[in-house]
């Protein structure tokens, strides 16, 4: 990955790379014998939870001395000292890991152990604590790439240098929605200044490959003879930031600066100067902390990828978020 901007952001982005990759620690080189294992061992890395893999067999019934039956539980969280058994199998098998639950617990009672299917795992993760806001979100995460943490003191670095740079100004700080709303609202409370805020909305034009883009919500502060900041997001082609400089420029203002959160830069068509940068991110789609796939998952704390396999449905397989219609194909309304 090339050099951060305006400095030193590679120790956060290796940081970041490790915090992503608890796992790789705890268990390097584990044979799952179900694809849902590997996922329930994934999700309890992603969240930093210990585990162990089949720790321990439970006899539970002898014939003479011998051992006729035992049970040997999928997992062993060693911090909430709980045994994990998946039953996302089939129904023939649950029947009789059931029976040899109610053997297990007979026999050892003081034994804690928990029978999950898919969702309890999800909700018994996020009873602990390990949730993000919606415990069905974390299906779709691939990883972490910028934990809370690492935002928070990034975005603390980046206001202590604007406000060393605006010194005796009050800069107007630009925002472009949607996306900005988290970064924005965390950078202005960082910036030891007075200052005045202002948000821009533009969209660029549905099937338009050209990168043209239009404006949805103007300005509604005067920005003649001001010191403008613009903040955004993410910079990916750098179509919109383009466009928005130009427009802006043609207003007249004092100066023009800009502070992205993420730069992309692997993607860049048109070269944008960027004054602050927080992060560069590889060239992959990233959500959380206000951006989004599909309007979803602006409210994760952290900036994140998603999985292939779930960018095309899985936002709609979740409660309460709904599919939005598509417009019957050639009947748009036209002025008459
Ligand atoms: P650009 O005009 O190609 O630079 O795109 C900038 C805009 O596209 C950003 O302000 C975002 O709204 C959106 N965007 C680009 N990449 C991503 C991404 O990885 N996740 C979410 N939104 C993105
Ligand atoms: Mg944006």
């Amino acid at each position: 990955m090339a050099e951060q901007r305006p400095s030193g952001g590679d120790e956060q982005k290796n940081e970041a790379r490790a915090e992503s990759e608890p796992g790789r620690a705890s268990a390097p080189a584990v044979r799952f014998a179900h694809e849902s294992e590997a996922e329930f061992a994934r999700i309890l890395d992603f969240y930093g939870v210990a585990w162990k893999y089949e720790p321990r067999s439970f006899p539970l019934r002898w014939e003479e001395d011998r051992v006729a039956e035992a049970f040997t539980p999928d997992f062993y969280l060693p911090d909430l000292d709980l045994y994990v058994e998946l039953t996302t199998l089939k129904q023939g098998l649950v029947t009789d890991k059931h029976r040899k639950l109610r053997l297990l617990k007979e026999i050892y009672p003081d034994v804690r152990i928990k029978f999950l299917n898919k969702r309890d795992y999800l909700r018994l993760l996020a009873k602990y604590g390990y949730g993000p806001p919606s415990a069905e979100a974390i299906q779709a995460i691939d990883r972490v790439l910028i934990t809370e943490a690492q935002l928070q003191r990034r975005v603390s670095e980046l206001g202590a240098q604007v406000t060393k740079d605006y010194k005796g100004r009050a800069p107007l700080l630009v925002g472009v929605l949607r996306g900005v709303a988290c970064f924005m609202a965390d950078l202005m409370r960082r910036v030891s200044l007075p200052l005045a805020v202002d948000f821009m909305a533009i969209s660029s034009y549905e099937g338009d490959k050209s990168g043209a883009v239009r404006i949805l919500k103007d300005l509604d502060e005067n920005v003649e003879e001001r010191d403008i900041l613009v903040v955004e997001d993410i910079v990916d082609t750098g179509m919109t930031l383009n466009t928005l400089l130009s427009y802006l420029h043609a207003r007249h203002p004092a100066s023009v600066r800009v502070c992205a959160l993420l730069d992309k830069r692997a993607r860049r068509l048109v070269d944008v100067p960027l004054d602050y940068v927080g992060f560069e991110v590889p060239d992959e789609f990233v959500v959380g902390y206000g951006l989004d796939y599909r309007q979803v998952y602006r409210n994760l704390p952290f900036i994140a990828t998603l999985r292939k396999d779930w960018m095309e449905d899985g936002p709609w397989q979740m409660p309460g978020i709904v599919r939005p219609k598509k417009a019957p194909r050639g009947k748009k309304k036209r002025p008459k």
